[in-house]
């Protein structure tokens, strides 16, 4: 069976300027198989089997950025979106780089079907990826988030949570509501666990008087089912007089908005310069 051959061919691959261990099987093209190393360009995500191919393609490779527009700029932070259809190759790669650390994603090599949002530290060097999602162009089951990852030398330094940030931020813009395609990851359910709760105990802790799910939903683009599970795993919802009530104790908030962790790197929406797909 085919599921059985599936062992973790690549264990290291150098991107930029770091050697990074891999976590899991990623379906590279059968010739890369036999190799326990790739090298990849850090700009256009070539990949190759030996230091010395890397070293003549830098100098050849022109990009200083991934191959689309740059829609946000902070200091040296920045996001560009690519076009799968636009770059299939660059997508393509994206995806091969992205499975060795995505364990139960089955990938979508349809690459012309989503957009790429990539996430890059900028210094006079050009601009680094970090981290990235994908978006589906058209999502029946209102997706607005298909993958996420933050490169293993950048976790743990609030990408993740500037990318689920950001990717409410697109849904605004569309005047949607999203939610992440599922299964998430352990890793993954954890920063939205935290992103949802700090988003919605900070409104609740400002909103005077009542507020709905459905009000809530709208202020975020937070679909209605993630904040009803979001507010009841906190316990903050109560069955009163045949109603849901929704409990906004300022303590018991801060309480969870303290669990929840700090917000870490802020999207400002001023910075955005976007306009959705058609
Ligand atoms: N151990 C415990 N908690 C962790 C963690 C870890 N190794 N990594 C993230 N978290 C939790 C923490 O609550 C963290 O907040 P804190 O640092 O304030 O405590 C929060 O998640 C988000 O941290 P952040 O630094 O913003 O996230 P990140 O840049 O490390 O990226 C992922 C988070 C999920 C994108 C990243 O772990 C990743 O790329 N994982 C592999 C791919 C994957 O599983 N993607 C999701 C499924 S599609
Ligand atoms: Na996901």
């Amino acid at each position: 069976h085919e599921e059985f051959t599936k062992v973790k061919n690549i264990a290291t691959i150098e991107l930029g300027r770091y050697e990074i261990e891999t976590w899991y099987f990623s379906p590279f093209p059968p010739e890369y198989n036999d190799s326990l190393k790739l090298y990849f360009c850090e700009f256009c995500l070539n990949f190759m089997k030996r230091k010395e191919q890397l070293q003549r393609h830098m100098r050849k490779c022109d990009l200083k950025h991934p191959p689309g527009d740059e829609i946000y700029r902070n200091h040296t932070l920045s996001m560009f979106e690519v076009d799968g259809k636009k770059n299939k190759v660059y997508g393509q790669n994206l995806c091969y780089l992205a499975k060795l650390f995505l364990d139960h994603k089955t990938l979508y090599y349809d690459v012309d079907l989503f957009l790429f949002y990539i996430l890059c530290e900028c210094d006079d060097r050009g601009c680094h990826m970090v981290g990235y999602f994908s978006k589906e162009k058209h999502s029946e089951e209102s997706y607005n988030l298909a993958c996420i990852l933050t490169l293993p030398p950048y976790q743990r330094k609030g990408y993740g949570k500037f990318l689920i940030a950001f990717s409410y931020e697109l849904s605004k813009k569309e005047g949607k509501v999203g939610t992440p395609e599922r299964p998430l990851s352990d890793l993954g359910l954890l920063s939205y666990r935290g992103y949802w709760t700090r988003v919605l105990l900070d409104i609740l802790k400002k909103h005077k008087g009542n507020i709905s799910i459905k009000e809530l939903s709208d202020m975020t683009a937070i679909k209605a089912e993630d904040i009803l599970t979001t507010l009841q795993s906190l316990e903050l919802i109560q069955y009163r007089k045949g109603q849901h009530v929704i409990c906004a104790d300022p303590k018991v908030l801060d309480r969870h908005l303290k669990a929840a962790g700090p917000a870490g790197l802020e999207v400002d929406v001023g910075k955005l310069i976007w306009t959705p797909y058609k």
